[in-house]
């Protein structure tokens, strides 16, 4: 369970607040799933806490996550693929014990890690991220969104910063899902939000490198607390 942070209080949570069990709402996606999350605010020492701290506590808590999700998953499956150290790739991807795949974001305030075995999946993709604010939703929005997927999203979503966040998020989630297969970078403007519902987004694929990899469209499921959205790509 997700605790609930003591800061961001005053924020207004979005229409579709889940209480959010993230780790539950993760492993419901499909059978041959385990995540596990693990606190990042609460693994520093808040007084001292600088932002290169906090990196450092952030992926190492996101590496626990993972090494936690995989034994999870081995002890459920009774799985031969056997555990080991996730390292990193020349491009920042997680580097997965041979036979599992799977992905790892971290904020401010978690570490998330989803799991699952090379031969139930394609690619798996996670994110999270702490609700932008409406200023630095303003400044971003463009780089991320058209004008057109925020009207898509406003409805579900409640409020524009709040929008931003969840497209933004998902598109990270679709990056880390398919970059591995794909060995390629992609933009903000490779998939657009075409609809929205209180549970997944729905997004047709302009790239064509992608395209060819996954299809015409794909889904990315979402939940949020008061503090955080976390998204989740499979495929
Ligand atoms: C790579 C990227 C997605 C990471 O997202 P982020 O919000 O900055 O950071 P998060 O904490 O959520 O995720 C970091 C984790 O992503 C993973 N990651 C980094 N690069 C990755 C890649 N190329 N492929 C898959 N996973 C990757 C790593 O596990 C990393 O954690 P670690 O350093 O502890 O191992 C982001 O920095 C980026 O480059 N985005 C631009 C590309 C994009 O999103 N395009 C949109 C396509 S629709």
């Amino acid at each position: 369970m997700v605790k609930k942070p003591e800061k961001n209080r005053d924020v207004v949570a979005p229409q579709m607040e889940a209480e959010g069990d993230f780790v539950e709402h993760l492993e419901s996606q499909s059978v041959g799933l385990a995540a596990a999350v693990f606190p990042v605010l609460e693994a520093t020492n808040r007084a001292t806490e600088t932002p290169v701290v906090w990196r450092k506590v952030a992926q190492e808590q996101g590496r626990r996550a993972a090494a936690a999700a995989m034994w999870k998953l081995q002890e459920t499956l009774n799985s031969p693929a056997s555990l080991g150290p996730v390292g990193r790739g020349d491009q920042g991807e997680p580097l997965w014990p041979p036979g599992w795949l799977g992905s790892i974001s971290h904020s401010k305030e978690l570490a998330v890690s989803v799991v699952g075995l090379e031969k139930d999946f394609r690619g798996l993709g996670v994110d999270t991220e702490l609700w932008l604010s409406p200023e630095r939703s303003k400044r971003v929005r463009r780089r991320i969104t058209s004008e057109q997927e925020r009207a898509v999203a406003l409805p579900v979503f409640g409020s524009e910063a709040y929008a931003v966040t969840a497209i933004f998020s998902a598109k990270e989630s679709v990056y880390k899902a398919h970059f591995p297969a794909l060995r390629r970078f992609f933009g903000f403007d490779a998939i657009e939000l075409v609809k929205a519902s209180a549970t997944q987004l729905h997004f047709q694929v302009r790239w064509k490198p992608l395209r060819d990899l996954c299809g015409d469209s794909l889904k990315v499921a979402h939940w949020s607390d008061r503090s955080s959205i976390l998204t989740c790509r499979v495929w």
